[in-house]
Formats: structure tokens, C-alpha cells, sequence
């Protein structure tokens, strides 16, 4: 199993220090999640119902009825590299490692390219492209005219452009699902982070019909449970909270930037959701983090650290006065 943010019982076990007092900002999800109601008991007691209205507030929410709901991005991502014929495959770099594990575990040859080589053109050669936009953990992203260019240059190869949007919520401007179905166009939507519900396992795959009928096959039936296409529902329709919550978390966004910039030499990049910084101490201040019961994200290169959102103003507190304490009495070596 590769390495993701959100380990928190590993660390509690291997430091010792009570649950309770961590601060996790090790993931990008929001930490004001959508507050779920209970669902109702026959979401419990029946099947799931494929006419429930999840499919219609998804398709008001994401601009297109060609989707299908999926047991979180990660399910549909795993299972995609199985529904077409082994081929070449680049995959965005450092990126969300889960793309290019699935790619090889089916059988293609993945070939990782750095956004910047991805700006030149260079994924537009392979049979499968796959983009993280917004990426993670950079945060660096692509224009929809500039995905839609490459695709349409793929497509007529008959190849695939995934592009995984599970960041995009808090800037619909970027996301391509308005333009499905195309043509070889697969997008992956996440209802874990922007609405704080990584637990529910719950996320959409956008695309042309056969092969969502696909995907839904591979998937096999009642893929989402019924209290999740519930919850996933009501969310989706809250757009009065969307609103708000856009805005809100813009603001948080440029206030964890504006605390790295005070701690950190280098500029951080990220999303509303998160921030990363480059430095060559990341492993050092990972350790010294935890030491202060504070969890962030260790890039797997052991070259950056990612920060999420602190959830009150307690935590902000927490992690200006842990990183004054850890990086201001060296701050020249950080
Ligand atoms: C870029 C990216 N895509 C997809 C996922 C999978 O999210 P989920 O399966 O909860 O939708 C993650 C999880 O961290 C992610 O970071």
C-alpha cells in the first residue's frame, strides 16, 4: 500500500502521544466538512436505488448528466486501467501515486511527467494521459482550452485523457466536467474533500456512456451504499453551503500561505485546501511537527512538506508558534 496523509493512528501508536491532542493537517480535506444528517433507516433497510436523485443533483452540480456514481475517485481510478487494451500511459509527477500504481498493476508501461513537461505537450504522444488538476501535492493546473487541445489530439488516436478534479471544487473554472461527454474524456470528481467526507466513500466518474456502462459493470451493483447516496445527495444540493464554503475556504487558503511565507524562505504552492513547501529539512521538520503532536504530509521524495487547513483558532496558534519554535532559531538552513 503506497503512503497518504491521514495515518494519525500510526503516529499516535508510534509516539505515544494521546489522539486527542493531535492536530492532522496531513490531509487536504476540509476541515469544516458539510455536517451530515442521519439518513433515513430505509437507506439502511433497502438496496440502494439507482432513481434515488443522487444522478439528477450531481448532474445540477457537476453541469452534465454523464456521470456515475462511484465508491470514492479511488475506486474508479483503480479500476479504469482494466477497460482498456495495455498500452503507454503518462501519468502527472509528483502527483496523487495511487494513478501510476494502478496503470502498472493492470499491465501498462507509465511514463511520470512533471507538469512542466506536460505544459511542452509531451503527454499528448501516449495512448492514456493521466492529469491531476489541480494537482496534488503542488497544486499546479492546466486551463480547460489547454486539456481540451490535448485531448482532442488523443481522442482522434483513440486513446484516453483522465483528468482527476478531486481538488477542483473550490475553482469550478478549471473543471472540465461541464464539457462530458467527449470523446475519449474520462473526469473523476471527489466528495471527500471540498465537503469534508472522505470517510462516506463517495465520488462521481465522468464520461461518455459506454464507457461509464463499463466502469459500472467492473464495479458491479450497488457500488455506493444507500446512506452514502443520501448523505452525497443533500450535499450536493446545498448549494447556499457551496457557496459560503468557497469563499470561506479561499480566505483560509491565503491565510496558510501567508503563515508558511512568515516561517518558510520558499514560496509554498497549493489550493484553497492545502499548501505545500520545498525545502531540503522536510524529513527534520515532519519529526519535529509530530514531536508537538502536529501531523503534515511528507512528500514521498522527502523534499517538501504539505500543510491542510487547521480546523479553529487553536490550531492556527498552534502550528505559527510549533514552526516559530522549529525553523526560527535555524531559519537560514530551512
Ligand atoms: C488527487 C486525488 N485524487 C483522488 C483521491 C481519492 O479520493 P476519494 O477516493 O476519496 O475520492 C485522492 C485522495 O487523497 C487524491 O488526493
Amino acid at each position: 500500500m503506497l503512503e497518504h496523509g491521514g495515518n494519525l493512528g500510526d503516529m499516535v501508536r508510534r509516539l505515544g502521544l494521546p489522539e486527542a491532542d493531535w492536530l492532522d493537517l496531513s490531509t487536504g480535506v476540509n476541515p469544516h466538512g458539510w455536517a451530515a444528517p442521519t439518513p433515513p433507516p430505509t437507506s439502511w433497510h433497502r438496496l440502494p436505488d439507482p432513481d434515488d436523485g443522487l444522478c439528477e443533483a450531481a448532474a445540477a452540480y457537476y453541469g452534465t448528466e454523464a456521470l456515475l456514481p462511484v465508491p470514492g475517485s479511488q475506486a474508479a481510478l483503480a479500476m479504469l486501467p482494466y477497460l482498456r487494451r495495455v498500452g503507454r500511459v503518462a501519468v502527472i509527477a509528483p502527483g496523487y501515486a495511487e494513478h501510476g500504481a494502478a496503470w502498472r498493476r493492470a499491465g501498462h508501461e507509465v511514463v511520470p511527467l512533471s507538469a512542466s513537461q506536460l505544459a511542452g505537450g509531451a503527454g499528448t504522444a501516449f495512448d492514456v494521459l493521466v492529469v491531476i488538476n489541480p494537482n496534488n501535492p503542488d497544486g499546479s493546473r492546466f486551463t480547460p482550452e489547454t486539456l481540451l487541445e490535448w485531448r482532442n489530439g488523443i481522442a482522434s488516436r483513440g486513446g484516453w485523457m483522465v483528468v482527476d478534479e478531486a481538488f477542483v471544487d473550490t475553482m469550478p473554472a478549471y473543471s472540465l466536467a461541464p464539457s462530458c461527454p467527449l470523446p475519449g474524456l474520462v473526469v473523476l470528481r471527489s466528495i471527500g474533500k471540498f465537503f469534508g467526507l472522505p470517510g462516506m466513500r463517495a465520488g462521481f466518474a465522468l464520461g461518455p456512456t459506454d464507457l461509464l456502462a463499463r466502469l459500472e459493470e467492473a464495479l458491479g451493483p450497488w457500488a455506493v451504499n444507500g446512506p452514502a447516496r443520501w448523505v452525497a445527495q443533500q450535499a450536493l444540493r446545498d448549494t447556499a453551503w457551496q457557496a459560503v464554503m468557497r469563499d470561506r475556504l479561499h480566505n483560509e487558503g491565503d491565510r496558510l500561505e501567508r503563515l508558511l511565507a512568515r516561517h518558510f524562505p520558499q514560496r509554498s504552492s497549493g489550493t484553497p485546501l492545502f499548501r505545500t513547501v520545498l525545502t531540503p529539512r522536510a524529513s527534520q521538520i515532519h519529526e519535529a511537527l509530530a514531536s508537538r503532536a502536529i501531523l503534515v504530509r511528507l512528500l514521498d521524495r522527502h523534499d517538501g512538506l504539505r500543510f491542510g487547513l487547521p480546523p479553529d483558532e487553536a490550531g492556527w496558534e498552534r502550528l505559527d508558534a510549533a514552526l516559530a519554535d522549529i525553523l526560527e532559531t535555524e531559519p537560514a538552513r530551512a
